[in-house]
């Protein structure tokens, strides 16, 4: 056999610790299936009097020093774009050290520059872990899922959300009751910004579809929308029409260029996208003549992204190597963005107008202006001279006539509150 294969770790939280226990647990199994051993010859992490579930040794108290001693792969978890992270992938890369991380928003932001820095030294940069967890989407674009190219893809990428989405919808609570009860059974953070906000789920996006379209990741070309503004309401009235409401990363190829965003959709209840629950995350790879695929799992947490890690790390073991966005960096494209507002989609929209006479016809007349046509339409309750829900679903029309439509609707002095406007997805 090979000499083994020397690892060091940078950041032992959930994930760091997952790697640990795998790489311990299974070193006889995963040796011989990478055809050579994996040893643990150093780790770093924040916190070193933490009490933690495993055994490891050779603690080294600054992470930059892993840049630089006998490691062949630096395993980066310590995470954000910038800081720590940022330096120790950089400085791995130019000592000629593999290195494999699950941070998402080092790669969506700083992704085309470290693999031209990866590629120029003919080392490894693999990233499994920093989309979805344990689902290996990543491998999947860059390596199986290339022979008729990718025209779409999309998924719930962000298990924090989706608990929150599956959890209004199970039990009728608004969102903030149900984000609180999340956190305190560790399902959102304590600051569960970047997660409700939609920014993970860019991040995530943002790598997606890189690998599909073979472009640089671009943060700046995404329309970004969280979870903040749904209301049981609108669950509701989604499950009365036959869908339910999803945090959704979309990527697609239209004819005026990549069309990314993050948002609530629509999502027909029959779908697999619509029946993934919980903190689960879901893709559907849409690949041309091959068709529509559709994958899904654990997004998060210690086992599934340790998964992720390790495959990565049995991967350089195995000498498998190639480019890490699936082709050259050199070659990544700029991202020219679609005219989003021409994008074509049914829309559900909800009112909370005045019940007085006249409403319903105002809202059906600058509809009717913007040639937004109705499919169908909800309303519920009566309550003269007080405020109502009147809920619509749209034929599919493009994004800025439905827009226009709206602003003129908010303006009128009988509607009470910002019009809500949810897409419908095909998934
Ligand atoms: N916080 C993320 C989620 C996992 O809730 O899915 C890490 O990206």
């Amino acid at each position: 056999m090979n000499s083994p294969l020397k690892i060091a770790i940078a950041g032992l939280g959930t994930v760091g610790g997952g790697v640990v226990k795998a790489l311990t647990s299974r070193h006889a199994a995963l040796a011989a299936q990478a055809g050579r051993g994996i040893e643990i010859v150093a780790v770093s992490a924040r916190d070193t009097k933490k009490k933690r579930d495993f055994e490891v040794g050779n603690w080294v108290a600054d992470p930059m020093a892993l840049a630089s001693g006998d490691a062949d792969v630096v395993v980066e978890l310590i995470g954000g774009e910038e800081g720590v992270a940022r330096k120790l992938v950089e400085a791995a890369l130019e000592n000629g050290k593999h290195v494999v991380t699950a941070n998402k928003a080092l790669l969506a932001k700083h992704g085309k520059r470290l693999a031209e820095l990866a590629e120029k030294n003919n080392l490894q940069l693999k990233f499994e872990a920093a989309v979805a967890g344990g689902i290996p989407v990543v491998s999947i674009l860059r390596e199986a899922l290339i022979a008729h190219g990718v025209d779409a893809v999309k998924g719930i990428l962000n298990g924090t959300c989706n608990y929150i989405l599956t959890e209004m919808e199970v039990s009728g609570r608004g969102f903030a009751e149900v984000l609180k009860d999340a956190q305190a059974k560790g399902y959102a953070e304590a600051d569960p910004t970047l997660d409700i906000g939609g920014g993970d789920t860019a991040h995530k996006l943002a790598l997606l579809s890189s690998l599909a379209f073979g472009t640089a990741p671009d943060l700046a070309n995404m329309k970004v929308e969280g979870i903040e503004q749904i209301t049981a309401a609108d669950i509701g009235f989604a499950s009365e029409f036959g869908f339910r409401i999803k945090l959704l990363g979309v990527a697609r190829q239209t004819s005026s260029g990549i069309d990314q965003r993050v948002h609530l959709a629509m999502v027909r209840a029959r779908t697999p996208l619509a029946n993934v629950d919980g903190a689960a995350n879901g893709v559907v790879v849409d690949a041309g003549e091959a068709g529509s695929f559709f994958f899904s799992g654990r997004g998060a947490g210690e086992a599934p992204t340790a998964s992720a890690v390790v495959s990565d790390i049995v991967e350089i073991a195995r000498g498998s190597f190639g480019p890490v966005f699936g082709r050259p960096a050199a070659s990544l494209k700029t991202l020219v963005p679609a005219d989003s507002g021409a994008a074509l989609s049914a829309y559900y929209l909800r009112f909370e107008v005045l019940d007085v006479p006249g409403v319903l016809a105002e809202i059906a007349g600058r509809l009717s202006e913007a040639n937004v046509s109705i499919e169908s339409m909800i309303q519920r309750g009566r309550a003269p001279g007080e405020s109502v829900a009147i809920v619509m679903i749209t034929h599919e029309s493009p994004q800025y006539a439905v827009e226009r439509a709206l602003k003129a609707i908010a303006a009128s002095d009988k509607v009470r509150a910002r019009p809500c406007m949810i897409p419908m997805e095909a998934a």
